[in-house]
């Protein structure tokens, strides 16, 4: 199987420290335990699959104004059961958010870089992870897609849908995506001791 996890960023810098000091740390160091990492991508299955089949069963009976209140309450609903099952704190996050509360954190931001700038990786969607302060990390990008997301997400949202959209998030940043582009990353990250 391939590794969920490309290394050529932590080679790179492993391979600076080489150079600039002559020994170098493992760069597993700096990685995620194994076990983590599948455990939290088995979340972010979860969690994607979760909220799309909400997504699309209140799109369905309650058009895309009512399904708005679902996405609203649903994700973080899921996530918070999820975190709570997994002992691991499950979010959402994205630069052009729709939420303000869903930013990407500072100390998040070179990694989400790396999504931004490559959300597809060999056809599906880009993993990295890290360990941060006491944290391991596990970030993976939501590509976006054209059907349902581009009612909500899209280039071209009905006038009726975005002056919903405005009355409940007045600072939305989160229309204007095309297909391929990353809409954000799903975030699983837990305390290490
Ligand atoms: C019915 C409208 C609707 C559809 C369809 C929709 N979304 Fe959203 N999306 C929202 C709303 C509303 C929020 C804000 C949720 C919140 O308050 O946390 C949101 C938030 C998000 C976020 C969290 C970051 C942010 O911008 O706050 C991501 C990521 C996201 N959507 C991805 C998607 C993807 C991928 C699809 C397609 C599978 C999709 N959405 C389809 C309405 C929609």
């Amino acid at each position: 199987m391939r590794p969920l996890i490309p290394l050529h960023a932590l080679a790179a810098s492993a391979a600076m420290l080489l150079a600039a000091s002559g020994c170098a740390p493992a760069p597993e160091a700096e990685l995620p335990d194994q076990a983590f990492i599948e455990r939290a991508s088995m979340i972010a299955d979860q969690q994607q699959q979760t909220l799309k089949a909400e997504l699309v069963s209140a799109l369905t009976q309650a058009g895309p104004i009512g399904a708005i209140g679902v996405c609203h309450s649903a994700a973080p609903a899921i996530e918070q059961s999820l975190s709570e099952e997994h002992g691991v704190e499950v979010s959402r996050i994205a630069r052009r958010n729709r939420n303000s509360s869903n930013a990407v954190p500072a100390e998040l931001a070179s990694l989400y870089n790396q999504l931004e700038s490559q959300p597809l990786m060999d056809g599906k969607p880009h993993v990295v992870s890290a360990r941060i302060g006491d944290r391991q990390v596990f970030m993976r990008a939501i590509p976006m897609q054209d059907q349902p997301c581009a009612v909500c997400h899209g280039t071209n949202v009905a006038p009726e849908v975005k002056a919903q959209i405005d009355l409940l998030y007045p600072d939305d940043k989160a229309v204007g995506f095309a297909a391929g582009d990353l809409r954000g990353a799903l975030l699983v990250s837990s305390q290490t001791q």
